[in-house]
């Protein structure tokens, strides 16, 4: 027999072993007889080299084929077929086992507190509203009382889109256009995103999120938005949560204030997140100013007033305990996954 019929002889028996294969095991052992260290198929390779140069060629070429083929066809059976799987560990379906479980998103934390602090004024009567984020300088600055050369314009730094809109600096833009719609009284929040050109570092981001309140009639007092804010607070923060209020300067509030809540961390003994001193800073507000009302044709003289502002970033990051604003915009689903 030459040594190309032996080696038509080791393909036909191969591919016979192979037909009547029927489990893992048996695939395994024909893998070692067809393909092992000592096959015949390694045999007649080693034994070429009493070949002429022709030959050694003609039989090396096909030796190989074989070889390719082999191994091709063994892998063929072991990927299409169950039960070849690995030796001895047929395949099986265990049809009790639990689904896997789909992947469902989260509110995303911002959003989850924005929802809380409408609830909270939902439920003191407040309705809710939104206005433009491209905006005029009249609504983020004129009617505000915060004309082009006052001071205070440096303070909300203020992306221009083009010569006459800019992204609003913050939330109050709405009030102007509740109060060109409707008349007194009302008391209305409203959320949304503000713009400001601040380098973004842990704290700081060029975009982020407040929201506005206005309560409007003939006769709102300092103290109703003292009760309101005060209210609100436990209700965000937890029944025992004190506030204080600071004065402070405000264009479009006469007088105005910073609003501070009693350290939730420490409740007011001074730890590292109120610097030692037991209070947050968490809002901004104050009586609207008469200025405001005359810009929108109301009369001062009828009508009296409070606005306040919140960034709901800084509220979140409190509450939660988060210490870099930039993860709130990251789309990082391991931060986002644990708001559930
Ligand atoms: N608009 C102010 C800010 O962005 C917050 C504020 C709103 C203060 C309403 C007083 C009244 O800082």
């Amino acid at each position: 027999m030459t040594r190309l019929d032996s080696l038509e002889k080791i393909k036909k028996e191969f591919d016979k072993a192979l037909a009547n294969c029927r489990d893992a095991e048996t695939l395994e052992s024909i893998k070692i007889k067809y393909l092992g260290r000592k096959s015949e198929l390694t045999g007649v390779l080693r034994s070429i080299s009493d070949l002429s140069a022709l030959e050694k060629k003609e039989i090396g070429k096909y030796a190989n084929v074989l070889k390719t083929q082999f191994a091709e066809k063994i892998k063929n059976i072991k990927e299409n077929s169950d039960v070849f799987s690995s030796p001895g560990e047929a395949r099986q379906i265990d049809v009790t086992m639990p689904a896997l479980e789909g992947r469902i998103g989260t509110i995303h934390p911002i959003t989850r507190v924005t929802r809380r602090i409408n609830e909270i004024f939902v439920s003191l009567g407040f309705g809710i509203a939104e206005g433009p984020e491209i905006e005029s300088e009249f609504y983020n600055f004129e009617a505000l009382n915060i004309p082009l050369d006052h001071p205070s314009r440096d303070a909300f730094d203020t992306f221009y889109v083009d010569g006459e809109y800019l992204l609003r600096s913050h939330t109050s833009n709405v009030q102007i256009h509740i109060m060109q719609k409707a008349l007194p009284p009302f008391q209305v929040i409203m959320p949304g995103r503000v713009y400001r050109p601040d380098a973004v570092d842990a704290t700081h981001s060029f975009m982020f999120h407040q929201v506005e309140g206005l309560m409007v009639d003939k006769d709102i007092k300092f103290s109703d938005l003292k009760g309101v804010l005060s209210c609100f607070c436990k209700r965000m923060f937890g029944e025992e949560t004190k506030t204080r209020m600071r004065p402070h300067f405000f264009p479009f509030t006469e007088p105005s204030a910073e609003v501070d809540i009693s350290c939730i961390i420490c409740k007011g003994k001074g730890c590292r997140v109120c610097s030692g001193n037991g209070w947050l800073e968490i809002l901004g507000a104050g009586m609207v100013n008469p200025k405001v009302f005359e810009a929108v044709g109301y009369s001062p003289k009828k009508y009296t007033g409070f606005a306040f502002g919140m960034g709901v970033e800084r509220i979140a990051m409190l509450l939660y305990g988060i210490e870099d604003i930039r993860l709130f915009y990251e789309n990082d689903v391991r931060f986002l996954k644990q708001f559930v």
